[in-house]
This record gives structure tokens, C-alpha cells and sequence, in this order.
């Protein structure tokens, strides 16, 4: 019976043993060859005596031994089967490997992203993509074994469909059986899960697959799995909080054996914003913003003056013990905040004097002080333009500092929800609303009348909040969700209200607007980035690290070769024509 390679202990010591697995590393001191035997289950040492044909191995060679297990005469502390080796009597080559391109041993791998994508196979014998993947498979245990305790049922749900709007391009397919008709893969299943609400299912979830055709990043693949759920006669948000707060809970308990404190903090999107200059703040360290506008109404310096007379703000970041940062620094930080959006980066420096652009423009120094704490030692930012973008591009500032001036304490797990958002969102180029989550998200009790009063002025929708909320964790937008929009003619003004006129809507939602006619429930729900979760947890920078097989930034698939051409007889049928250029 074969054994598992990294279950060998001291208590198999003068046992014998079968083990198979690939060859993870070779010593050849002559007489005297060493392996390290690697399996699912982890890597031994074989010591093979006088046996040629372990001087012939390659790495990665599927191999088969039967030894004795005997204690190892220089313990390995980092291997859990360090105490011990097996002494090959037989060894017989299964299948042999061709040259690397790179081996699985070499931690972090030296070959390009390309290269570990085509030899995805060789890339996930890693070991720690083993662990990655392991890790997923828990975290998908977990999370359905809470659920299922929570009266949920797991329903799947189409993916050949028709478009659903969450904001990205559609990834179509053709239909063969309706020349010039075409299935829309999902974006979320957003609109099945409120039929499943409408269908008597009162609590829903399901390990989703997405389809999003957009620009990719390392938090965004094209292809990527969602935690959905959904939950009838659900009005308030915060039993939907709790639920989730004890799921992730659950989660990192069972997964790294963490315990997240509970309840998270609630956060308004204004507040966040105007703290932390972000909707999806990192709360593992301190560093907030304030508004400075007043204090800088009367300034002399004009790119400040004019700004705030133009209705923008004024944000100002005290950065502690810092006064004496370099010009260069300082300049790379302008570097963050003009790539996102703003015009400059202001500063000033409170040492024995004060130093830097602001200095001799102060129209209150001591009520600066006052509003920052600013103390001498200490240096001031200031970034000043339209609200969103004045914040927006301090809070990266603020991340910035945070990496650079290592303020993020490892291990730290700071969840929150932000709440409050608004309903909707001005689209300059199009000159129209459109909804900041998604056109079934309701408004927030309080503001359902103004959505539905048709007097009430178009300009001023943009004050309605949402009820609609993110869940985030150390910075990264884990979740979102909402309170949805239950009553048939609440759907109705709100696609109006978005430029979706009855017929359109007619066209492209009405079998779920049907749905909502006959007796559905109040509901709501929330859909958790499956892939983000897992790497996060298994403290991993890109989703590529935890998806078996990912696809590049341009959203290709190296080992398979897609998205590829077709054979024209193929096009034939589905009567598509490619047009050249
Ligand atoms: P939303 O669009 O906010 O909401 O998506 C929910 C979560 O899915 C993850 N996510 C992604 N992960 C990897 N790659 C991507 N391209 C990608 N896009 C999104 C994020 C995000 O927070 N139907 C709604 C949910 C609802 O209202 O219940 C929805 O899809 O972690």
C-alpha cells in the first residue's frame, strides 16, 4: 500500500514503505544520492545506497521506492517529516520528465508569469500552490457548511444567459439555433437569484462563476467566482451584517485559525471618505485626513484659493516625525496623488521653522495646528480640487505613506462595512444618472419618496443614499450588496430615472419585472469575491495565486492558447463572419 510522503514521523521509524511522487530535489555525492520525494501530501528525504539508476534521475520524475524508515542523522526543522528518512531498497521509474522550463522548487519561481501559465501543470506542483489551492477548498467547505446550518440552499443558476447590468462589458456567445441571436454569459446572477426570492426560496447561495469583459488588474480576473446569497423578507441591513460577520468568522476559525472580533465597524461613505479619502479604507493604521478647506479660504497661494472658490475642498494629512522628508520623496508622493487625479500636492514642513510651499501662505497657523495636531516634527499634505477627487487622491497618499513608512502591521485583519452609499452616480459623458451599485438596489427608506415624487428635481438625485453596502477587509472591496427594490412600480421609476424608458425595460428585464408582479417578498443579499477572500487569506498579492487556471492582464489563457480562432466551418454555422482589421 503506498504511503503519503509527508506523513513520515518517528513512529514509522523501522517500518517499511511504498511511496510514489515526483522527484522535487536531487544530491548526487557519488555512491550516496538523496531525493526529496514530494507528494500532495509533502516531501521526504530517500537516501538511496549504490542504486545507479537514482544517479539517472531528473527532476520531476514520477518515481516508486520501497525503504525502511529510519531516523535521519541531521534532523530538517523546517520539513515535518524532518526527523526522519527511507532507506530505498527498490526503486522504479514511472514516468519520466522532460527539461524544465523552470522547477517547482524554486520558491519564488524565476520565470515569467507567461512561462508559469503554460506549465501551469509544473506551476501548481509548487508547493505552496498546492497550499493555495487546498486553502480554497476549505474556505468553500467552510462557507458551505455555515450557510447550509443557516437554513441556505445552494441553487445554480444559468450561464448562458442574457445580459445583467453591473457595470462591465458582456462576454457573448453565439446561438447557432437563432442565427444573430446571442446568450450573454453572467456578469453576477443577480436577477436569478431575485426570481429564486420570487420563486419561494427564501434563502439563497451559490459558489457563482462571473463573466466580466473588463480591464484586468491583480484583484480582477475576466472569469472569477463569487460567494452570492440572497434572503427574502430581509429589510434591514443588519441582519444581513450579523449573518456575515459570523460567516467570516467561521471562515478564518476554520481556514488560519483566526478570531475576528465581531461586530465590524459601520463606516457612511462620506465618513470614510472624508477620513480616509477612500470607500474601501485600510484600517490598519492610523493616518487620517481632515478638511482644511475653511482654513485655507483666504490663502494667498492662488492654485489653493482659486480651487476652493471653484466649489472644490481643501484635504490636509498630518504625516508624524516626518518634517524632515526629501524633496524627492515628497515628489514621488505628488507622483500618486496627480495620478490620481489631482493637480499638486501641497506641503509643509513644522521644523525650527516651517519649510515648503505653504509656508509663507498660511492665513491661520494656529488653527491649522489645532485641526490637524500638526506639532513640530511633523509634516502636513494638502491636496485641494473637486470633493471626491481632492479626498480620492489624498487617500492614496495615505496608502502610499503606509507602505513606505511600514505602518501596516502584518497579521492584522481590520474588516468594516460601508454603508450610506448614494443611490446614484452623474455620467458626464453620457448626461445621465446611472446607479452606483445596480439598478435594483432601493433607496434608503427615508429617500424612497423623493425617488418616486416626479417633482423632485433631477438635479438633486444625487442626494439620495442608497441601502446598499461593501463589505471591506485591509483595504480591498471584498463584498457588496444591497436592500433590493421589491415593489414592481419602485423598479419602474427607478429605470425611468436612469433613462431606461418602459419599453426598454419591457425589452431587456421583463421577465424579471414579471417576477416582481406576482407577490415577491422584500429581500436583499450580498455577493463576497470568493478569489479575494482566498488571497487574502492565504496572504497572496494576485487573484493568479489562487485560481487554478487564470488568465493574463490581457486576458488571455497561455496554456490552452484562448481565446483562439475558430475553423470557419464553425463560423458557417452560427452565421458570423469575421471582418478583417
Ligand atoms: P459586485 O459587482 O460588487 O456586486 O461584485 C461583488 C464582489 O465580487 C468581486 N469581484 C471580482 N473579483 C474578481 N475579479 C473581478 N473582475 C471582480 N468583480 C467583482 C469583488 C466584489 O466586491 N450582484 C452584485 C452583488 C449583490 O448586489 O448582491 C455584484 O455582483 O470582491
Amino acid at each position: 500500500m503506498r504511503h503519503p510522503c509527508g506523513g513520515l514521523r518517528r513512529g514509522h521509524v523501522g517500518q517499511k514503505v511504498t511511496l510514489s511522487g515526483w522527484v522535487h530535489r536531487l544530491r548526487d555525492l557519488g555512491g550516496l544520492t538523496f531525493i526529496d520525494l514530494r507528494d500532495a501530501s509533502g516531501i521526504v528525504q530517500l537516501v538511496c545506497r549504490d542504486l545507479p539508476l537514482a544517479r539517472k534521475l531528473s527532476r520531476e520524475d514520477v518515481i516508486r521506492v520501497e525503504g525502511t524508515v529510519q531516523p535521519r542523522e541531521a534532523p530538517n526543522p523546517d520539513l515535518p517529516t524532518g526527523e526522519v528518512e527511507v532507506v530505498v531498497d527498490a526503486l522504479e521509474v514511472v514516468a519520466r520528465a522532460q527539461p524544465l522550463p523552470f522547477s517547482p522548487d524554486e520558491e519564488p519561481p524565476r520565470a515569467s508569469e507567461e512561462t508559469r501559465l503554460r506549465f501551469r501543470f509544473l506551476d501548481l506542483r509548487r508547493p505552496r500552490m498546492q497550499r493555495n489551492l487546498r486553502l480554497r477548498h476549505q474556505v468553500s467547505l467552510a462557507i458551505r457548511q455555515y450557510l447550509d446550518r443557516q437554513g441556505f440552499l445552494e441553487v445554480e443558476t444559468p450561464l448562458l444567459t442574457r445580459s445583467t447590468p453591473e457595470g462591465a462589458r458582456d462576454f457573448l456567445v453565439p446561438s447557432r439555433l437563432e442565427p444573430g441571436k446571442f446568450y450573454a454569459l453572467p456578469q453576477s446572477p443577480q436577477l436569478f437569484k431575485q426570481i429564486l426570492i420570487c420563486s419561494g426560496v427564501e434563502r439563497y447561495f451559490q459558489l457563482a462563476r462571473c463573466f466580466r469583459d473588463e480591464d484586468l488588474r491583480a484583484d480582477r480576473q475576466p472569469e472569477f467566482t463569487q460567494l452570492d446569497l440572497e434572503m427574502a423578507f430581509l429589510e434591514e441591513p443588519e441582519e444581513l451584517f450579523s449573518l456575515i460577520e459570523g460567516l467570516l468568522a467561521h471562515v478564518f476559525r476554520e481556514t488560519i485559525g483566526v478570531e475576528l472580533e465581531t461586530p465590524f465597524p459601520r463606516l457612511p461613505y462620506q465618513e470614510a471618505m472624508a477620513r480616509y479619502g477612500s470607500d474601501k479604507p485600510d484600517l490598519r493604521f492610523g493616518l487620517e485626513l481632515t478638511e482644511v478647506t475653511e482654513l485655507f479660504v483666504e490663502s494667498e497661494l492662488r492654485v489653493l484659493r482659486q480651487a476652493i472658490a471653484q466649489g472644490g475642498r481643501a484635504f490636509a494629512l498630518r504625516v508624524p516625525g516626518e518634517a524632515g522628508m526629501s524633496r524627492k520623496e515628497l515628489g514621488e508622493l505628488e507622483g500618486v496623488a496627480k495620478a490620481h487625479g489631482a493637480g499638486g500636492l501641497l506641503w509643509l514642513a513644522r521644523g525650527e521653522e516651517l519649510r515648503g510651499p505653504l509656508a509663507k501662505f498660511l492665513p491661520q497657523p494656529a488653527a491649522l495646528w489645532e485641526a490637524t495636531g500638526l506639532e513640530v516634527g511633523d509634516l502636513l499634505l494638502v491636496v485641494a480640487g473637486p470633493w471626491e477627487t481632492a479626498a480620492t487622491a489624498l487617500g492614496q497618499v495615505r496608502l502610499e505613506l503606509g507602505r513606505k513608512l511600514s505602518l501596516i502591521q502584518e497579521g492584522k485583519w481590520c474588516p468594516l462595512w460601508v454603508v450610506d452609499f448614494p443611490l446614484l452616480e452623474w455620467d458626464e459623458a453620457e448626461g445621465r444618472w446611472t446607479a452606483r451599485h445596480h439598478p435594483f438596489t432601493s433607496p434608503r427608506p427615508e429617500d424612497l419618496e423623493k425617488l418616486l415624487d416626479p417633482s423632485f428635481p433631477r438635479e438633486r438625485l444625487g442626494e439620495l443614499k442608497a441601502n446598499a453596502y461593501d463589505l471591506v477587509l485591509n483595504g480591498v472591496e471584498l463584498g457588496g450588496g444591497s436592500i433590493r427594490i421589491h415593489r414592481p412600480e419602485v423598479q419602474a421609476r427607478m429605470f425611468e430615472v436612469l433613462g431606461i424608458g418602459p419599453k426598454a425595460a419591457q425589452q431587456r428585464f421583463g421577465f424579471f419585472l414579471r417576477a416582481l408582479e406576482y407577490g415577491a417578498p422584500p429581500h436583499g443579499g450580498i455577493a463576497l469575491g470568493l478569489d479575494r477572500w482566498v488571497m487574502m487569506l492565504a496572504g497572496e498579492s494576485s487573484l493568479r495565486e489562487v485560481i487554478a487556471f487564470p488568465k493574463t492582464a490581457t486576458g488571455a489563457c497561455p496554456l490552452t492558447g484562448a481565446p483562439a480562432e475558430v475553423d470557419p466551418g464553425q463560423l458557417e454555422e452560427l452565421h458570423l463572419e469575421v471582418k478583417e482589421g
